[in-house]
């Protein structure tokens, strides 16, 4: 019999994990967790750690992790019961008493999962073997599922079969049926019919598996039915509780940090196909702060990837908005927004596995960035939208719950808030790419050079004027010495270069012994050789070139730099990250 929750978390809040744990294991303070030596396995230096906020302990050597339930389970080999007993007497609380209600739900909830059960069966059967199936077998082959996945998912048709129907009413009792929300009474004709008829069955399963809810798709869309129809809410059916895979899902948090989550069944299942198994749908419902504290108890990182259409990104802005109340620090929110008209199942059916991961990788947005660029978008330049953006942003903050992220989310809003401010505008001069601020007159041999970026273009004019004129490196070494180059041909002529021109004799570095191929380069795409040609003499104007393009390079790094360190902020949300952050920021304005 299962014991009512809030009792469970009684005995949890009562006996910290470190009491338990300390009467078996000699634990020793170490920051915020005790360490020990781990009591599943002999050893010498302890691997054994126990967190009370967490409300776990972890063993790094045998992988053992629990609650306190399960280090008594595990350490003296009792059954839950028996271990609830022994806590809850060391807590100082009455053993549990089953009332008869207790007793009754007990009895409820194994008729539910028996004719769950039986019915996901039936169906699951009656699509692989029975000859009426044809056309929905047909129809899963067209979407590209094979028999494994039809197994894994159960998947089913529902083929009406009456006699089925008639074998179940005779085993349970109506009620009971009833509370399945798979028949319902039609009124008209009086009599119990099947509320699934004729789709294909998807089946949702609770966190261990049982089956308690099913989805059903027809096989022909029509605008007189719905696509899909969901059970009801039931006894033990709660929308917003329950995510589609979870299940399978959650097994897999051993060794992956993050869990995907998708709109529809067959977003899962096509992921699934292409070997991506972390994956939950919250199936068209909007997502709840119960899903989310869920999914973070096992998964480090949620990465949210809804259907690339104007629904899909209306759900994902109402999930960002629900979903940052609970923002941990050590946990992290993403969102992967797909190419118009993709939904996650078609876009990995056409791409594969390896490039989803990659887009994923290249494209998912941190939950606060993805609320600041929406509000930002819908901003105009009017004072007063801009204080409602303000205002917005601000409101969104108030809402976290934890008081450290709420902290730095406010902070990220506000700092990047300031950035708009006219005087500073970073946020326009982002890049080189976007807008090559210097050097107006070279501007135009930008266009023949295409296939470079414009960082590139500058590393060649660089080196170029290093290459016409060497005594100026001499003469300019402190401003040039510390200059980085991102591409790695131009990293090696460059490093060549200040190496030779150590030599005080040299005064042509063309004729000395570097590779001509990097020479050539550089003589072929720097797009400042005119200019160096017509001011060959003009050694002041041509340090002016020089400085201004060292300065646009080290730019060209701080960028880099700061948006390496955003990425990591959006990850760990550190304070060591943000100050440091805070102080590239700074050096890009002076510069
Ligand atoms: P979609 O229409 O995006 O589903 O709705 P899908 O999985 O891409 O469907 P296919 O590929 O056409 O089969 C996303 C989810 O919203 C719920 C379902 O859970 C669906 O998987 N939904 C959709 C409904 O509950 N009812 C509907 O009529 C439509
Ligand atoms: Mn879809």
């Amino acid at each position: 019999m299962k014991y009512p929750k809030e009792y469970l978390e009684e005995i949890k809040t009562r006996l910290k994990v470190s009491t338990v744990v300390s009467k078996t294991v000699n634990l020793k303070k170490r920051g915020k967790e005790y360490v020990g030596l781990s009591p599943f396995k002999t050893e010498k230096t302890p691997s054994f750690t126990v967190n009370d906020e967490k409300e776990f302990y972890h063993c790094f050597s045998t992988a053992e992790h629990g609650n306190i339930f399960d280090f008594v389970m595990k350490t003296q080999n009792l059954k839950f019961g028996e271990a609830v007993k022994s806590l809850a007497n060391l807590a100082g609380m009455r053993p549990y008493t089953f009332s008869k209600e207790d007793e009754i739900r007990e009895e409820k909830w194994k008729n539910y999962k028996s004719i769950f059960n039986k019915y996901v069966d039936h169906y699951h059967d009656q699509l692989l073997k029975n000859p009426i199936s044809t056309e929905a077998k047909e129809y899963l082959k067209k979407r590209g599922l094979t028999l494994e996945e039809v197994k894994k998912f159960k998947i089913g048709f529902e083929t009406n079969d009456l006699n089925f129907q008639e074998n179940i009413f005779n085993e349970f009792e109506e009620n009971q049926i009833k509370d399945t929300g798979l028949f319902y009474f039609d009124d008209n004709k009086k009599k119990y019919v099947s509320r699934f008829r004729d789709r294909v069955l998807f089946p949702i399963k609770n966190i261990s598996g049982d089956p308690i809810a099913v989805g059903g798709r027809i096989l022909k869309e029509s605008k007189y039915f719905a696509k899909y129809i969901n059970s009801p809410e039931t006894p033990f059916f709660k929308k917003g509780s329950n995510l589609f895979n979870l299940d399978f899902a959650r097994k897999l948090s051993n060794n992956l940090n993050n869990i995907f989550l998708v709109e529809g069944y067959m977003d899962v299942i096509g992921l699934n196909k292409n070997k991506i198994d972390n994956v939950v749908a919250n199936l068209g419902t909007s997502l709840t702060t119960r899903q989310i504290l869920t999914l973070n108890q096992f998964f480090h990182e949620i990465v949210i990837c809804f259907d690339g259409d104007e629904s899909g990104y209306k759900a994902a802005l109402r999930a960002a908005e629900n979903s940052i109340i609970e923002l941990k620090p050590e946990k992290k929110i993403s969102f992967l927004f797909l190419p118009d008209k993709h939904d996650p199942d078609s876009f990995v059916n056409k791409n594969g596995k390896d490039f989803f991961l990659q887009f994923t990788k290249n494209n998912s947005v941190s939950i606060h960035k993805f609320i600041f660029e929406h509000y930002f978008k819908k901003m105009d330049d009017s004072p007063s939208s801009r204080a409602v953006f303000e205002k917005r942003l601000r409101s969104i903050s108030s809402t976290i719950k934890d008081e450290f992220i709420r902290k730095y989310v406010l902070e990220y809003f506000l700092e990047k808030i300031s950035e708009l401010t006219p005087n500073i505008n970073l946020k326009y001069k982002k890049a080189f790419s976007k807008s090559p601020k210097s050097l107006k007159s070279t501007q135009n041999y930008y266009n023949e050079t295409k296939s470079f970026k414009a960082v590139d273009i500058k590393e060649f004019s660089f080196l170029y004027i290093l290459l016409k004129k060497p005594k100026l490196i001499k003469e300019n070494f402190n401003i040039i010495e510390n200059v980085k180059l991102f591409s790695n041909e131009n990293k090696l002529l460059f490093s060549e270069i200040l190496n030779q021109s150590k030599n005080f004799k040299i005064t042509d570095i063309e004729y000395i012994n570097i590779d001509h191929n990097l020479i050539e380069r550089v003589n072929k795409y720097a797009s400042i050789k005119h200019i160096i040609t017509k001011n060959f003499n003009d050694d002041e104007k041509i340090i002016e070139i020089l400085s201004e393009l060292v300065r646009d390079l080290k730019n060209y790094e701080l960028e880099i730099r700061i948006e390496e360190l955003e990425s990591r902020f959006s990850k760990d949300l550190s304070e060591v990250t943000f100050n440091e952050l805070k102080e590239l920021k700074k050096l890009q304005k002076i510069n």
